[in-house]
């Protein structure tokens, strides 16, 4: 693998209940940045909002420890690290039309292929470590995921009709993720934000926003330097939303 830290230590299991509480305890115990932890099947995967995460086998479940030294509000960023690297990947190296959803998904045909996590262990207003944890629906056909999900979610192997090798798909993700982490550290945020809006085809779309309190629709204008997205109501007025989860309206 051409890396300098992401995935020098790999940990496999079989069977794990997540692989970011795995990642989250590796990196009490000192466990150095870059750490990977991956696993076939996850009993108890976590996705955003306290949300189940479905972890079949033929899935990619890994998660990543990150030490940035960063505020929490700069390594709040580093999941549009992953979901460029994560689209970038699939499009360039297996050829899938991939988009990236704001806050963090990335699709294809406006269906799910990944979800990405991020969990911080903060001391103050500095990082501890951040624990990414990526889920790629990979060699599976969407029917094996539960009903409920089904309708949103595709899977590299629905819309390739065939197979990939997840061994590679975790290398080129690990390099790839690397190379952009690198260049966030070094560069800051902007330049980060301007390659994923390249994948952004929501932007200028007509979105409906929901998180636990209300649900929004309007017009995605943009995201901006903190990683919000704006949005135009109905009513004409404008809407900064930090986080948050976005469906496409229905036509
Ligand atoms: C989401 O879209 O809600 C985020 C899903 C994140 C799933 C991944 S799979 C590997 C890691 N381990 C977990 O328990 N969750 C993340």
């Amino acid at each position: 693998m051409h890396t300098k830290r992401f995935g020098r230590s790999v940990f496999f299991s079989r069977k794990v209940k997540s692989t970011s509480d795995w990642a989250k305890k590796l990196a009490k115990m000192g466990a150095e940045e870059g750490t990977v932890t991956v696993a076939e099947t996850q009993t108890a995967g976590r996705g955003r909002l306290g949300r189940e995460w479905a972890s079949p086998r033929g899935g990619l479940w890994f998660s990543i420890v990150l030490q940035p030294k960063l505020k929490a509000s700069e390594a709040a960023k580093l999941v549009f690290v992953a979901s460029l690297a994560v689209a970038e990947v699939l499009h360039k190296k297996f050829g899938l039309r991939t988009e990236t959803k704001w806050p963090n998904d990335v699709q294809v045909n406006g269906k799910k292929i990944c979800g990405i996590l991020a969990e911080m262990n903060t001391k103050g207003q500095r990082v501890n470590s951040i624990i990414l944890g990526i889920g790629v629906n990979a060699n599976f056909a969407d029917d094996v995921l539960p009903e409920s999900v089904k309708a949103h979610a595709t899977s590299i192997e629905k819309e390739l009709g065939k197979k990939i090798r997840l061994e590679s798909l975790l290398k080129e993700l690990l390099e790839k993720m690397e190379t952009i982490y690198d260049a966030y550290l070094e560069r800051g945020f902007a330049p980060l934000l301007e390659q994923w809006k390249k994948y952004a085809e929501f932007l200028g779309r007509i979105v409906v926003i929901a998180d636990q309190e209300e649900t929004l629709n309007g017009l995605a204008l943009d995201v901006d330097l903190e990683g919000a997205l704006m949005l135009k109501l109905e009513d004409g007025t404008r809407r900064r939303i930090l986080v948050g989860d976005l469906v496409f309206a229905e036509p």
